[in-house]
């Protein structure tokens, strides 16, 4: 009899345990991403809609840069629920999805005497956090300048692994982002 109390409320500790750490489902009326049958992703439609989370410039993980000063400006979205459910609690629901926005700079055109402002569209990249259907949790995927419909996603090595050893929160790069690094009290 003892024994099987002690059984129950190992099973019941434990399955609480499983509900605690499983990731959130996603929030009502957020954009999901939507696949090919073939299993790559559709490029999201509305990431231009979503919060903007921060800006970089010129940010570069190579040794060294091969792009001339000050390098592209880099924009990052992510849907405005998964950022709201990032506020109350701290983690990234199934199926945030980040699109990082890289535009060419360009200066000294119009008004502008000094500084740089975004140019030419030059890649949007997406990541997802979709467990169902990755065996890490998070994928990376690169749409080109909106010149592709759909794509595959990298191998682990290509951009899981950085993001997973170096970004600050579940894989994203929170430290670089203000929106998400100082707004969470
Ligand atoms: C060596 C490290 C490294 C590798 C490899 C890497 N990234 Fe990142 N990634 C970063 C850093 C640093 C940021 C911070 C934002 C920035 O670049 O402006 C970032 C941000 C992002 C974001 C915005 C959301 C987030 O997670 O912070 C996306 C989307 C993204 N990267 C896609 C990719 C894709 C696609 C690949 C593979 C082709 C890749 N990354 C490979 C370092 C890396």
């Amino acid at each position: 009899m003892r024994r099987l109390l002690l059984y129950l409320s190992l099973a019941s500790l434990l399955a609480v345990m499983a509900i605690l750490t499983a990731a959130a489902p996603p929030p009502a009326g957020m954009d999901l991403p939507s696949y090919t049958a073939d299993g790559k992703l559709k490029r999201p439609a509305g990431f231009r809609n979503w919060v903007f989370a921060g800006a970089s410039l010129g940010l570069s993980y190579a040794e060294v840069s091969n792009q001339a000063p000050p390098g592209r400006m880099h924009n990052v979205y992510l849907q405005p629920e998964a950022y709201q459910h990032y506020l109350k609690t701290g983690a990234f629901p199934e199926k945030t999805m980040f699109a990082l926005v890289l535009y060419e700079p360009r200066q000294k055109e119009s008004i502008s005497k000094h500084g740089y402002f975004s140019g030419k569209l030059s890649a949007v990249e997406i990541a997802v956090k979709d467990s169902e259907r990755f065996e890490e949790g998070w994928a990376y995927f690169d749409f080109g300048a909106e010149t592709k419909e759909a794509a595959e996603p990298f191998p682990k090595d290509r951009c899981f692994a950085c993001h997973h050893q170096n970004g600050q929160v579940d894989n994203v790069f929170v430290q670089f982002y203000p929106t998400l690094r100082d707004q969470r009290k």
